[in-house]
């Protein structure tokens, strides 16, 4: 079995990865390759911050990895909070940047949002991309206990759930990482075969 390093240190997104993934590759934390460092996130994109991650492993580990980078991108807030999503109220506190978004977008009635996902494989030295986008809406108030992040305020097209309250092989389905991951792994399996 190949072993990639997947740039986290997010035991979330490690799972849902993971399990798309399935037994094909085994995924090696940042941890587990003993890399500590707090990797540079400095772009304003999130193909920008994808590749920096991947570039800074390459560089200091020498290995094939991938990383991602996502996030939540609201209309009525002209795309905020985008890459700064894991921290857009100043705190890593998930409950206190989605309480910032509902603070924000209270009496708004557009609600439409879109998670976004970017991937960047480093592979043999060459960079590939891959991207996954989910729309939905912003819901007026928090609910549901699954998952992460803006998991609780966040419906995807076409669902009465939030991601929070759907059952988490749903949301890999459908979701901006799951579609990005999908792509990922088509290109590793073709790849392999090749
Ligand atoms: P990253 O770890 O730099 O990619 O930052 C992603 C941030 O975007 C996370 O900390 C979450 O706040 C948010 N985010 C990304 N994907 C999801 C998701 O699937 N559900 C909920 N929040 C997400």
């Amino acid at each position: 079995m190949k072993t990639l390093v997947f740039a986290t240190n997010n035991k979330h997104k490690l799972e849902e990865v993971q399990a798309l993934i399935g037994n094909r590759f085994r995924l090696q934390t940042l941890e587990e390759i003993g890399c500590t460092d707090d990797i540079p996130e400095t772009g304003t994109t999130f193909h920008e911050n994808a590749s920096q991650k991947s570039h800074f492993l390459l560089e200091h580990f020498h290995v094939d990895c991938f990383s991602d980078d996502s996030g939540l991108e609201v209309d009525a807030l002209n795309g905020e909070p985008g890459v700064y999503s894991a921290r857009y109220s100043g705190s890593r506190d998930p409950q206190t940047n989605l309480g910032l978004v509902l603070e924000k977008m209270r009496g708004m009635s557009n609600r439409s949002a879109r998670f976004r996902c970017v991937i960047s494989l480093l592979q043999d030295g060459e960079e590939h991309f891959f991207e996954g986008v989910v729309e939905g809406q912003i819901t007026e108030e928090a609910s549901g206990t699954a998952g992460f992040g803006y998991d609780p305020i966040f419906i995807p097209a076409g669902y009465q759930q939030t991601f929070s309250e759907m059952p988490a092989e749903e949301k890999n389905r459908i979701s901006h990482r799951g579609q990005a991951v999908s792509k990922l792994v088509e290109f590793l399996i073709k790849d392999d075969q090749a």
